[in-house]
């Protein structure tokens, strides 16, 4: 064995060469390893004992991808990959990768320089720049497609989702999937391919998959079709979509350049960078600073759920997804049944899908148990309760828990606004209780906002956040203020767009702006969509508020098929409606409020901004640990475009500056409202950005 750098070995066994990449934790293409990869090519290449190599790393994977903190820093040092691929690509002894793990991104470009590809049942492929509002710029989107075909390579590369070594080896991607140890495997496929005098494959010379799609475009409109939804207002997948019709359609070196062209505008532009800040704000939402990772953690084996409506039920659903068994208590059994109908509803349209078995969807509801009692969540480690937002009714039910629940339960509350200090008061445990608020549908959105109380220990916070990724939600933790993060912001845009209204422009006008801004609904399709009664008394209700004026003439929301906007029954597309239009316009007539043309350009700002300077409020108040953290929230819970990376990201881009200059125009008809927050003001006047 010969070590040929810090991160690799040569090994030369019967005359082919073992080249082990050893980069902990992934391997990934930092400077090292490129010299690693290119130094010890060359050296086999170079030596008359070698026939052929055999690429293979150690630890958990091969080669995961790029080491992406190069992409923002000076650039990368040692050699480049290029050379790195034309060296193997163009030598003339036989190169084969042997893949365990996930071949990711850079990796995967790697094994496709190669002359052939094996793996471990367990490996994976893909290349999901796309994710981070890029594409794969060592040559990827040319040589995936001569080799999987551009429909496939359009599914990989478009979606950016990995594909497991059965689908692989049915592509073509790989050759053999390899049983037991893998550089046996990948040394003894080596020799099969001398002993037949195999061709040396470059998979930049394949045409057989792209020439029946040539001059067929209906292909990619086709695919473009299928996920324009998902994919509005993102550059990046379209992009890729370009690179893979380069393939198609130019010869492979032209393809290169088009590739590296698409690539440098998409790496220089600001979409990637905010999906780049997402990533790393994501995974920084994990740590918190006086609550260190090593933090025994609570077994959560057994879980309760109080309340089976729209949230219970999709909290119910995270649970049994991981195995976790719940019991699930309602008040009647109307209630109850109504409840699992839904949840059982959910799992068989899954099926449907494909995404799930039968048999998982059995599974699944059997890991549930229905209850009327309280007194059945005696031994569960955790109850998470979800009934009415009514803070008599929560305090009753923690007060009862705290009797139930063995010593050591957590008692976790999902309300929306209210004091969790006040929820914990009453019991004898206010360090066992904390919030944990999902997002609807509960079942989807990835975000969790933990909420830690005055009095919560660091071991339930600890497990919270844990049970928060094992459930495959991104948790983030909060304080207790009324809102916590997102809401708080929320209710603060909330003021203006509905102000925004009385003066002039429409519900669907607001509404519009922020969906070009990005966002998948605007404010009052939203409200619509939650219930415009959520909070409102029909017993107290006196017409004072345009909301109180739309209820009382039955207009709900979606549920009664009327609110801010006019619903079919079974269609949730917002119908703008005339008279809905003349009742604000006479609201605002007896408020005395003076119409006038408002642009777009103030819709957004007036809704925007309030955010920010809500979000320098909590992150002075110590509610978010760091604005990062307010940034994923409202990208995970609220649909914020992650190509614009989060509200305080905004602000950044957005300058400042520019924004307290505007809450001062804007201040001349609200001076408390528009009041920045000290932090806001302090930054702006250092020229300094949320961090
Ligand atoms: N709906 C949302 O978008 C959303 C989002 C985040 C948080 N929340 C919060 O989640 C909680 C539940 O909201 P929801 O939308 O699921 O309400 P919901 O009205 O759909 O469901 C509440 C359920 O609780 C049951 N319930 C009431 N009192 C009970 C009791 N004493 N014991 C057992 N069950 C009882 C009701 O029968 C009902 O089925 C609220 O605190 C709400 O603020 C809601």
């Amino acid at each position: 064995m010969t070590a040929i750098n810090q991160v690799t070995d040569l090994d030369i066994r019967d005359g082919i060469a073992v080249l082990t990449l050893n980069s902990p934790p992934v391997n990934a293409l930092s400077g090292p390893v490129r010299d690693g990869l290119h130094k010890g090519i060359k050296q086999a290449i170079d030596d008359s004992a070698v026939q052929a190599v055999v690429l293979v790393c150690a630890g958990r994977t091969f080669i995961a991808g790029a080491d992406i903190t190069e992409l923002g820093s000076g650039g990368p040092q040692g050699a480049s990959l290029l050379d790195v691929q034309n060296m193997m690509e163009d030598s003339t002894k036989p190169v084969v990768a042997a893949i365990h793990g996930t071949a990711l991104g850079g990796g995967l470009e790697v094994a496709l320089c190669c002359h052939y590809r094996v793996a471990v049942a367990s490996a994976q492929f893909g290349l999901p720049e796309v994710k981070l509002g890029l594409l794969p710029g060592a040559g990827g989107t040319q040589r995936l497609p001569r080799i999987v075909g551009a429909e496939m390579a359009l599914e990989m590369m478009g979606l950016g989702d990995p594909i497991g070594a059965d689908k692989a080896l049915e592509v073509g991607l790989i050759s053999e999937i390899v049983d037991g140890d893998l550089t046996q495997g990948g040394v003894a496929f080596a020799k099969k391919l001398l002993a037949q005098k195999r061709p040396l494959v470059r998979v930049r010379d394949n045409d057989a998959k792209l020439a029946p799609v040539r001059g067929k475009p209906e292909i990619f409109a086709a695919f473009r079709a299928a996920h324009a939804r998902k994919n509005r207002g993102f550059l990046a997948p379209e992009y890729n979509i370009r690179c893979v019709e380069a393939a198609v359609n130019l010869p492979f070196d032209q393809g290169i350049r088009r590739e590296g062209e698409l690539f440098r505008e998409l790496l220089q532009g600001p979409q990637s960078a905010a999906q780049r800040y997402m990533f790393f704000a994501e995974r920084q939402a994990a740590k918190i600073p006086d609550v260190p990772a090593d933090t025994q953690k609570i077994p959560v084996d057994k879980a309760g759920v109080i309340g089976a409506g729209t949230m219970g039920g999709g909290i119910t659903m995270n649970l049994v997804n991981v195995g976790i068994p719940v019991t699930i208590v309602e008040t009647t059994q109307e209630a109850l049944d109504r409840g699992l109908k839904v949840v059982r509803g959910n799992y068989e349209n899954t099926a449907r899908k494909g995404k799930i078995t039968q048999a998982d969807v059995e599974t699944r509801m059997a890991l549930i148990t229905p209850s009327l009692n309280l007194a059945d969540l005696a031994d569960v480690d955790i109850v998470i309760e979800a009934v009415f937002e009514n803070m008599d009714i929560k305090k009753d039910i923690f007060e009862k828990l705290d009797a139930i629940c063995k010593p050591g339960a957590i008692l976790a509350t999902n309300t929306s606004a209210l004091d969790i200090n006040a929820i914990a008061a009453m019991t004898k445990r206010p360090e066992y209780v904390i919030g944990t608020h999902f997002f609807s549908p509960a079942n989807v959105m990835k975000l969790v906002e933990v909420v830690r109380g005055a009095k919560t220990a660091k071991n339930v916070i600890a497990t919270s956040m844990a049970l928060g990724k094992r459930i495959n939600k991104i948790a983030v933790l909060a304080g207790v203020c009324h809102g916590f993060i997102g809401n708080r912001m929320l209710f603060a845009r909330t003021t203006q767009s509905s102000r925004i209204i009385l003066e002039g422009a429409t519900p669907e006008r607001v509404d519009k702006v922020l969906t070009d801004f990005g966002f998948p609904m605007g404010p009052f399709a939203m409200s619509d969509l939650a219930g415009v009664d959520v909070g409102w008394n029909p017993k107290t209700s006196k017409g004072e508020t345009l909301r109180d004026r739309l209820c009382e003439a039955g207009r709900r929301g979606q549920k009664t098929n009327a609110g801010y906007y006019d619903y079919k029954p079974g269609d949730r597309t917002p119908i703008p409606n005339e008279d809905v239009v003349k009742m604000i316009r006479e609201f605002a007539a007896s408020k005395q409020i003076r119409q006038r043309d408002v642009t777009d350009e103030e819709i957004l700002e007036r809704c925007l901004i309030p955010m920010v300077n809500e979000g320098a409020k909590i992150l002075s108040e110590g509610i978010a640990i760091r604005a990062s953290d307010i940034d994923v929230v409202w990208v995970h819970g609220y649909g914020w475009p992650v190509y614009r990376g989060g509200p305080m990201y905004w602000a950044n881009t957005y300058g400042l500056d520019k924004i307290v200059a505007r809450m001062r125009e804007f201040a001349n008809d609200d001076p408390v409202f528009w009041t920045p927050a000290p932090l806001l003001e302090e930054l702006a006047a250092s020229n300094g950005g949320f961090k």
